[in-house]
Formats: C-alpha cells, sequence, structure tokens
C-alpha cells in the first residue's frame, strides 16, 4: 500500500515531480510546479534542448539542484486550471516512471481539495506493479514507490487531509481488484476467490465498519435453484459460488440502499463455443465486475458513507468438459425463467439473471447496478477505453454519468432498443441467451432487463474493453487489470442524496 503525505514545508524527498504544459504558440513550455517557486529560466532552456513537448504521458527526468531528480510530466495545454483528470493522469505517468526509487514529492497546480484528492489518486494509482508470479526474476522488478508526498499550501487543512485519506482507500482497493484480475485462473477460482475477499473484508475491520460476507457453494446453488450460475459453472472442476457482501452504516441512517452486482468468470474459455486460442488468455480478466463491486463496498465501508449496499457476486468457470452445458440446453434461472441456451460462451448474462434476482429480493432498494465484461460487441462499440452504461431510468443514468466525469472513467450511454427484444425469443423456452448479432451489446443488455423489476431504477455497466488493458501503460492505467468502474461505483455512495 502506498501512503500519501502532505507537506507545505520543504522538500524532503530526493525526487520532486513538478509540472509541465505546452503554450499554444511556438511550441513553447511552461513549468506547473504549483505552490512550489522553482528557478524555471535555466530549466526552461534545458528541457527544449531535451525536446520536451509536455504532452500527456511525457515524463522528463533530470539531475535536479535541490533533489537528486527533478521530474516533469505532461499536462498538455497549458492552462489557468487544469481539469482533475489531466492531474490525476499526469500524477500517475509520472509515479509509475519512478519505480526503483522509494519516495517523491509531487507539486502540481492545484487550487482546491479536489485537484489535491486527483494528484493522490493518480499518483497512487500509478504506483502499481502486479509481482506476485516473479519468482527467480523477482529481485529485477523494480518496486514501486514507498510514499508519495503532496507539496501543496492547503496541506494543512482538516479537509484537504481527508480527502487524500479517500484518495488512499480509493487506490487500495483498486489494486485489489487489479490484484484479482491479474491472478491468473491457475490461482483464482470461484473458492479462492471468495476467500481473497473474505479475508479483505475482515482486514478491513468486518463487522466492526458494518461488513458482513456470506458464501452459497455449488450444493447450496443447486437446491436453491440458480440454474444460470450452476450451469455455467458444471463444466469445471472448480465449482461455482455466490459471494454476498452487506454493507450497513454504523450509527447513521442511509440515505440510500443500492444492489450491486459483479460478474464473476475466473476463466471463460467459451465452454463448448470455445473461443479461439488467439486472444483466450486476456479471459482471466472476466471476472473484472465482480471484483469491482466487492472491492467498492469495502472501500465505501472504510470511507463510513453513509449508504447501504448489498453486493452480489455470482462466481463460475466457463470450461469445456463432458459436463459442460451444451448449445440448446434449457435451464431454469432462480426465480422461474426458463432459458434455452444456444451459445454457452454469452453465459456472464446467466450467472447475472440469478444474482439480478436474488439482488432483488432485499426490499426498498433505490436502485441497482451490474457491472460486467459481457460482450466483445462494447469494445467494437465504444473501444477499449470506454465503458458503456444501458439503463431503465434516464435520471439514475444521468446521475451516474455526472459522478463517472468527477471520477475521471469514461462512461457512454447506450439505448436498449425494444425492436431487439424480439431476436430472444426462443421457440422451446421463455428465451434464448443469444439473438440478433448486430448490437450485440445491447441485446445482452436486453437480456439482463428481463430479469429486473420495471419499476426499480437499473444500470448495466458494460466494461469488456476497459477493464483489462492489453496494450501500453497510460496516465494511472497500467497493463493488465485497470479497476475500471470501482472510483464512480464509490463516488455514487459519497454523493447520493
Ligand atoms: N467475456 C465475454 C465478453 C468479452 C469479450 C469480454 C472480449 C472482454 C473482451 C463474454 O462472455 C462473451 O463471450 N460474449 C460473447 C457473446 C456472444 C456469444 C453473444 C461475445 O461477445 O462474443
Ligand atoms: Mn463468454
Ligand atoms: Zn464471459
Amino acid at each position: 500500500m502506498t501512503t500519501i503525505r502532505l507537506s507545505d514545508g520543504i522538500v524532503k524527498d530526493d525526487v520532486l515531480v513538478v509540472g509541465l504544459a505546452s503554450k499554444s504558440a511556438k511550441g513553447s513550455l511552461q513549468i506547473e510546479s504549483g505552490d512550489l517557486a522553482l528557478d524555471t529560466k535555466s530549466l526552461l532552456q534545458t528541457l527544449s534542448d531535451l525536446g520536451a513537448t509536455g504532452k500527456a504521458d511525457e515524463v522528463i527526468k533530470i539531475p535536479g539542484n535541490s533533489t537528486r531528480l527533478l521530474v516533469f510530466t505532461g499536462l498538455g495545454k497549458s492552462s489557468s486550471k487544469y481539469e482533475n483528470e489531466v492531474l490525476r493522469r499526469a500524477s500517475g505517468a509520472a509515479a509509475r516512471a519512478l519505480a526503483g526509487n522509494s519516495s517523491a514529492t509531487f507539486s502540481l497546480p492545484a487550487k482546491d481539495k479536489h485537484s489535491i484528492r486527483a494528484i493522490g489518486e493518480g499518483a497512487a494509482l500509478g504506483n502499481y506493479a502486479f509481482s506476485t508470479f516473479k519468482g527467480s526474476t523477482k529481485s529485477a522488478q523494480k518496486t514501486p514507490l514507498k510514499s508519495i508526498t503532496i507539496h501543496s499550501a492547503l496541506a494543512s487543512i482538516a479537509e484537504v487531509k481527508d480527502e487524500v485519506k479517500s484518495a488512499e482507500v480509493i487506490a487500495r482497493y483498486t489494486s485489489l481488484v487489479r490484484d484479482l484480475i491479474n491472478t491468473p485462473p491457475s490461482h483464482l477460482t470461484p473458492e479462492t476467490f471468495c476467500s481473497v475477499i473474505s479475508d479483505a473484508v475482515k482486514e478491513a475491520g468486518g463487522a466492526s465498519i458494518g461488513l458482513k460476507v456470506s458464501v452459497m457453494t455449488e450444493s447450496q446453488l443447486k437446491s436453491k435453484g440458480f440454474g444460470g450460475i450452476t450451469a455455467v459453472g458444471q463444466g469445471s472442476v472448480n465449482p461455482p459460488r455466490l459471494l454476498n457482501i452487506s454493507y450497513t452504516p454504523k450509527s447513521v441512517k442511509p440515505s440510500k440502499k443500492y444492489a450491486f452486482v459483479g460478474k464473476g468468470i475466473t476463466f471463460d474459455t467459451g465452454g463448448l463455443a470455445l473461443k479461439p486460442a488467439l486472444g483466450m488468455e486476456a479471459m482471466k480478466s472476466d471476472m473484472s465486475g465482480a471484483a469491482a463491486v466487492c472491492a467498492a463496498t469495502i472501500a465505501i465501508a472504510l470511507l463510513k458513507l453513509p449508504v447501504a449496499i448489498d453486493t452480489w457476486a455470482p462466481l463460475a468457470e466457463n470450461m469445456v468438459s463432458d459436463t459442460a452445458t451444451r448449445p440448446s440446453d434449457v435451464i431454469t434461472m432462480y426465480g422461474g425463467k426458463t432459458v434455452e441456451v444456444l451459445n454457452p460462451d454469452a453465459e456472464g448474462r446467466l450467472v447475472l439473471g440469478d444474482a439480478l434476482v436474488k439482488a432483488q429480493e432485499e426490499k426498498d432498494l433505490d436502485g441497482i447496478i451490474d457491472v460486467a465484461t459481457l460482450t466483445g460487441a462494447q469494445v467494437v462499440a465504444l473501444g477499449t477505453r470506454t465503458s458503456a452504461v444501458m439503463t431503465n431510468d434516464d435520471e439514475f443514468s444521468s446521475h451516474f454519468l455526472k459522478m463517472a466525469a468527477h471520477t475521471g472513467e469514461a462512461f457512454w450511454p447506450m439505448p436498449l432498443p425494444i425492436e431487439l427484444r424480439a431476436s430472444l425469443d426462443s421457440p422451446v423456452a421463455d428465451m434464448a441467451n443469444i439473438g440478433e448479432r448486430m448490437g450485440g451489446m445491447l441485446v445482452a443488455g436486453l437480456f439482463l432487463k428481463e430479469f429486473i423489476a420495471d419499476d426499480l431504477p437499473w444500470l448495466h455497466l458494460d466494461i469488456a474493453g476497459p477493464a483489462y488493458n492489453e496494450g501500453q501503460p497510460h496516465g494511472y492505467t497500467p497493463v493488465g487489470g485497470t479497476g475500471i468502474a470501482l472510483r464512480t461505483l464509490v463516488a455514487l455512495a459519497e454523493l447520493s442524496e
């Protein structure tokens, strides 16, 4: 865990990070060192000699005068008020580039507590490495910074300190999401997912902070009629689970009560609709939704936010075997709907259908949100960095999108066109698990909608692309698991009236 400190005094670390922006005219540069005065004249000459541009994701290290290293991180176009996401990314890129150093002070242009939090979040999120499975090469790995200090004239203000504490919690639980995603299916099964989360809940304080965990085993799922979860899990030697975490705030009446549901496929081979070998390894990330909702719930509890959260993670491994679900099998979902499984690779909606129905047994919910790496069509439609939001309640969706704009997570609204619904009709069961191929993300959303009560505000977040970064690291986003959706789920709990 990275600790974040605040300081308004002299810089004690031997690494100092400041911003570098480009002024629109003539490619000239502007050093943005926040509340710390720097002698910029000679530095600007050096930077221009080095070919610095100040663009986002550019990190330049030079020997410092008062510190061992002076680091310039790109802010893009110069501005009188940088967007929080610009600060988050610039801090993240710098922290990532500083692996191997022990501590650094960040002095960037921050005008208020929100921008200071963004710097803290970005730096701590960028300061991530996954080395659990490095064996003999572990010592060659550069270790992340052990401490991060934010330099600001506002350092001693209580509210600023609180925001920095929140940034620490966000970073810590985003790391948990990333670790779970990056852990290979040889080491992450439905059962071990449950024990990692149970341990994390205990470590956070468990019942003393209002958290309770329970797990349903395969035999319990079978006897209670969770036909979706068991059908998806039945081809694997690693049996399915349904994990539940509930959070009830201590000593305040919750202002809202939400249910979170996250897709938890610990590995998706496609089942008997086997996926091609090329790229299948990325399907270890198919539990990203489950990891995000569980970690968000713990973070919300640690932040003592005044909302009640009931979180469900249906967990299964979608494998190929003589016990796997066959195309054309008919299953009975929790609640009684029958589904013809035409394609066992459309498994996420099956485990989610069960869990969504279970979640709605809780009375007086103000809303329900599912998070899932649900469709390849999501990636085709929006690319790898923008997630989709589908809903039955535009007001809930607008509120969520507003929160997402604050946290810097890219979400975009998508429709649920009713004319696509008929494509899910089945001649033998209540529904088929696949329909029209075109608009596949929306068809999947329409399938889930069948499991939602008409009058319950619902959001479906398809994070298939953004959950897992198969490209280059950028900003505060590493390669592999990203932790997308956690920050906005927490923000929703932070700012719910
Ligand atoms: N887990 C996949 C979706 C996915 C694809 C996530 C790419 C991340 C990156 C999901 O279970 C799946 O296989 N969906 C199918 C549905 C189809 C059979 C209707 C798909 O998108 O191809
Ligand atoms: Mn699949
Ligand atoms: Zn899947």
